[in-house]
């Protein structure tokens, strides 16, 4: 998970420090390679995201009373990845805790409408085991290089989601071992009650199947191996922003080609990404590394 170290406001605009990954999002990993990735670096990440979505799921107030955040946009644009096989799990913009203070809209489905859960999709309450269908989504994408629920409308997602079947990971990836492939399946079981009650049992899971074949190192050597151009790009960004931000001018580390017109930068003296309670969203020093032709519905 990624580490906040600090929280505040200038004026009207609220920002987030938080620790500055330099690696990409696991979506411009997919967007790099043809098709899937090798099965022991997509469950080496979701092995680790299941450790970062634990840690979250687990948080307590003061009082040492669960708060139940539930992240809800697991994806792989919100997953980040560094040469020496880490992983991190970004973004907790929509992220509710319960009996949250900060209401998000009442009554509305939040998430990318492709990784949402079953229950999400028909407004029933989420809890953490949304956040590891999303999990399971996301796998599964990691296997086969295409979104598993992605239709040509958010209806036909939807209907997708709830009750249209699941292929067998298998017949996408033969090399798979069939004891992940429960896992996976396992993930995207439609009840909540049927899927693992939580993030720490899918890591586990997960770890138990692959005999051992999953580690940090698998997944940096793959990465240095595949992507060092993703790295080194990332790095020039890294350095255009730290310089410009030692000299306190405005910063736009890459547009987004997805992003109608471009958004402002300001970075003074550090970095400030826009917060979920920010009114103005688009300022602020950012990173876009959303692969082109990937899109959230
Ligand atoms: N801590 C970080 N360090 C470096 N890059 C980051 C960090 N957090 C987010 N990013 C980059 O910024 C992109 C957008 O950030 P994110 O928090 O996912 O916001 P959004 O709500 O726009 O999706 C991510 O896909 C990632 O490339
Ligand atoms: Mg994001």
């Amino acid at each position: 998970m990624v580490q906040i170290l600090d929280l505040g406001h200038v004026g009207d605009d609220y920002y987030i420090v938080m620790e500055l990954i330099k690696g990409p999002s696991v979506g411009a990993v997919l967007g790099h390679v043809d098709g899937g990735l090798p099965w022991e670096v997509a469950g080496e990440i979701v092995a680790q995201v299941c450790d970062g979505l634990h840690a979250a799921h687990e948080l307590r107030d003061a009082d040492g009373t669960r708060l139940g955040l539930v992240h809800r946009d697991v994806s792989p644009s919100n997953i980040m990845v560094t040469d020496n096989g880490g992983v991190k799990l970004v973004d907790f913009g929509i992220a509710k805790a319960r009996d949250s203070v900060i209401e998000t809209d009442a009554g509305r489905v939040k998430g990318k409408t492709c990784y949402l859960s079953p229950e999400a999709c028909r407004g029933a309450a989420v809890d953490r085991r949304a956040d590891l269908f999303a999990l399971g989504a996301t796998f599964f994408e990691l296997l086969r290089g295409q979104r598993l629920f992605k239709r040509e409308s958010h209806v036909d997602t939807f209907r997708a989601i709830c009750d249209e079947p699941i292929p067998d990971p298998r017949s996408v990836r033969p090399d798979l071992p069939a004891p992940v492939a429960r896992v996976l399946l396992h993930a995207l079981e439609r009840d909540p009650s049927r899927r693992f009650a939580t993030a720490e049992e899918m890591g586990g899971a997960l770890r138990a199947a692959s005999a051992g074949l999953l580690s940090p190192l698998v997944l940096g050597e793959f990465l240095r191996k595949r992507c060092a151009n993703l790295f080194e790009r990332r790095a020039a960004q890294v350095r255009v922003a730290e310089t410009r931000a030692a000299d306190d001018t405005p910063t736009v580390l890459e547009t987004n080609p997805l992003q109608v017109g471009p958004p402002v930068g300001r970075a003074g003296g550090g970095f400030s990404w826009s917060s979920p309670w920010s009114p103005r969203r688009s300022r602020g020093a950012r990173f876009c590394d959303a692969a082109p032709g990937r899109r959230d519905p």
